[in-house]
C-alpha cells in the first residue's frame, strides 16, 4: 500500500518558555520534527507533507535542508489537530493510498509500531489508531472500545467520570486512506470544550458511516511527548539510554556507557571502544576496531576502520580519516583527509588539507589556511615528515617524502624529497649563560637591601 506522512508541527508550545518554535528544539542533535519523519521513512513514503504554523518559515526551512522532497502546508491559524490534517489535503491530491498522521512533537514512535498500524489497515480497518496504557491518563484523550472496535475518542476536557477512568489513551497516530481521511474530516465541527476541530472526532464520523476503527497499542514510552523544557531533557536521557543500549548490543564496547554522548544519526561499527566522555555530534560514522579515546568531540566525520582518535581531539565536519590513522591529544581536523596511517599526535590544527599516507605531522603543527578572508588547501604529500611547530600557510604543498625542519613557517611548496628550512640561525656562546645569572642575582640582591 503506498504510503504518505503528515506530520503535524503548526502548535507553538507555549510551554517550551522559547522565541524558537516548538519542534524546532533539539534531541540528539536533530529537531523534533526530524524524529518523528525518521519514524516514519520507514514505511517508505511517496509523499511527507508537514503542517506548519508557528515559525512557518523557520521550519519549513529546515525540513527542505533535511528533505528537500518533503512538501510544506501552511495552517495560518491553530484550530486544532483536525483542521491541522486537512490543510495537508491540497498536497495529497492525486494521492490514493493510505495516509498516516503523526505529530511533530512526539519523538520516539518506533517504525515497527507503524508497521502494525499498516498491517491492521491491511486487514481491513478503516482508521487506525494508537493507542497506549497510560500508567497516568491525565489530560489524554480516552479511547472508548467496545468488542475490540473503537466506538470514539473523548478529549480529557469533554470526558465524564466514567471515561476519564478509562486508562487506554490517544497518542495521535492515525491511520487511513488519505480521501476517507480528509472526507471524515469534513464531518467535523468544533463544538466541544477546546472550541478546536478535533482529529479524534474522526472515529465517531467514521461509524456513522458504518466504517470501522481499531487500535493498535505501544508501549508508553513510544508515545512519550515534549511540551516542556523538563520533558525534552526527559527525552534526551531517554534517547541516550536507548542509544547506548543499541550500541552496545551492535558490539561496541563503551568502557562508562552514561557518560557518552550519541546524535540521532551516530553509527559505530563492532568491536569499536568508546572510552568515557565522548560527544558525537550528528553526521558521524566510526568503522570496525576504531578506539576513540577519552574526552573527544567529534561531529559530521568519518573514522575508518583502526582509526586512534584522542584522548582530547577533536574532529570537525569533514574530517576523514582513512584506516588505521591516528590523531592524538589537543588536536583539531577539519574538512581534512587523513591519509592510511598518517598520524597527527600532539596539539595540532590541520583544516581544509590532505595528510598523505604514513606522513607524520609533529606536535604543534599549524595549517594557516584562512587568510581573514578565505580559506586555502594545504597537501601534505605521503610519508613526509612535518617538524614540530611547523606553519604552514596555505595554498602550499608539500611533496611525498618531504621534511620541514622544526620551527618552519612554510610559505612555498616544498617539492618531494626536499627539506623545507625556514628559522633564525642559532648562536652559542660560552660562559654567557652563568655571566648573567650572576648579574641578576646580584641586582636582586641589591633591590632586597635597599627597601
Ligand atoms: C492530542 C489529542 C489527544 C491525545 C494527545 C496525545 C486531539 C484533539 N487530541 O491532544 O487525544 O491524547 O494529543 O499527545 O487531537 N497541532 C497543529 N495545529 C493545531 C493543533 C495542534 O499543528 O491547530 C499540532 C501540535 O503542534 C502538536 C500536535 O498537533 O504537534 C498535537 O497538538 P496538541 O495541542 O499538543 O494536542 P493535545 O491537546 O496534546
Ligand atoms: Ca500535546
Amino acid at each position: 500500500m503506498a504510503t504518505a506522512l503528515i506530520v503535524l508541527a503548526a502548535g507553538k508550545g507555549t510551554r517550551m518558555n522559547s522565541d524558537l518554535p516548538k519542534v524546532m528544539h533539539e534531541v540528539a542533535g536533530a529537531p523534533l520534527f526530524a524524529h518523528a519523519l525518521t519514524s516514519g521513512a520507514t514505511l517508505q513514503p511517496e509523499r511527507a507533507v508537514l503542517v506548519v504554523g508557528h515559525g512557518a518559515e523557520m521550519v519549513g526551512k529546515a525540513a527542505a535542508d533535511l528533505d528537500p522532497e518533503i512538501i510544506i502546508a501552511m495552517q495560518d491559524e491553530q484550530l486544532g489537530t483536525g483542521h491541522a490534517v486537512a490543510q495537508a489535503r491540497p498536497a495529497l491530491d492525486g494521492f490514493d493510498g493510505d495516509a498516516i498522521v503523526l505529530y511533530g512533537d512526539t519523538p520516539f514512535i518506533r517504525p515497527e509500531t507503524l508497521e502494525a498500524m499498516a498491517a491492521e489497515r491491511s486487514a481491513g480497518a478503516d482508521v487506525v489508531v494508537l493507542g497506549f496504557q497510560a500508567a497516568d491518563p491525565g489530560r489524554y484523550g480516552r479511547l472508548i472500545v467496545k468488542d475490540d472496535v473503537l466506538e470514539r475518542i473523548v478529549e480529557f476536557k469533554d470526558a465524564n467520570e466514567a471515561e476519564r477512568a478509562v486508562t487506554l489513551c490517544n497518542s495521535g497516530v492515525v491511520a487511513a486512506q488519505a480521501s476517507v481521511l480528509f472526507d471524515l474530516l469534513g464531518g467535523v465541527g468544533n463544538d466541544n470544550a477546546a472550541g478546536e476541530y478535533y482529529l479524534t472526532d474522526i472515529v465517531e464520523v467514521a461509524r456513522s458511516k458504518g466504517l470501522t476503527a481499531r487500535v493498535v497499542t505501544c508501549d508508553e514510552a513510544e508515545t512519550l511527548g515534549i511540551n516542556s523544557r523538563a520533558e525534552l531533557a526527559a527525552a534526551e536521557g531517554v534517547f541516550q539510554s536507548n542509544a547506548r543500549a543499541a550500541a552496545i548490543e551492535d558490539g561496541v564496547t563503551l568502557i562508562a556507557a552514561d557518560t557518552v554522548y550519541f546524535s540521532h544519526d551516530t553509527v559505530i561499527g563492532r568491536d569499536a571502544v568508546v572510552e568515557p566522555n565522548v560527544v558525537f555530534g550528528p553526521g558521524v560514522t566510526v568503522e570496525s576496531e576504531s578506539r576513540i579515546r577519552a574526552f573527544s568531540h567529534l561531529e559530521g566525520c568519518h573514522v575508518s576502520r583502526g582509526g586512534v582518535v584522542g584522548p582530547y581531539a577533536r574532529l570537525r565536519p569533514g574530517a576523514e580519516l582513512a584506516e588505521h590513522a591516528k590523531i592524538g591529544n589537543f588536536v583539531e581536523i577539519k574538512n581534512a583527509q587523513i591519509e592510511e596511517g598518517a598520524k597527527v599526535n600532539h596539539l595540532s590544527y590541520v583544516g581544509d588539507a590532505r595528510v598523505g599516507e604514513g606522513a607524520n605531522i609533529g606536535a604543534g603543527t599549524i595549517t594557516c589556511n584562512y587568510d581573514g578572508v578565505s580559506k586555502h588547501h594545504t597537501d601534505i604529500g605521503a610519508r613526509s615528515f612535518i617538524g614540530s611547530n611547523t606553519c604552514l600557510v596555505a595554498p602550499v604543498s608539500v611533496g611525498d617524502e618531504a621534511m620541514t625542519a622544526t620551527g618552519t613557517v612554510v610559505t612555498k611548496d616544498v617539492p618531494a624529497g626536499a627539506m623545507a628550512v625556514g628559522r633564525a640561525k642559532i648562536e652559542i656562546k660560552p660562559g654567557l649563560a652563568i655571566k648573567l645569572f650572576e648579574k641578576l642575582k646580584a641586582a636582586k640582591a641589591r633591590r632586597q637591601k635597599g627597601s
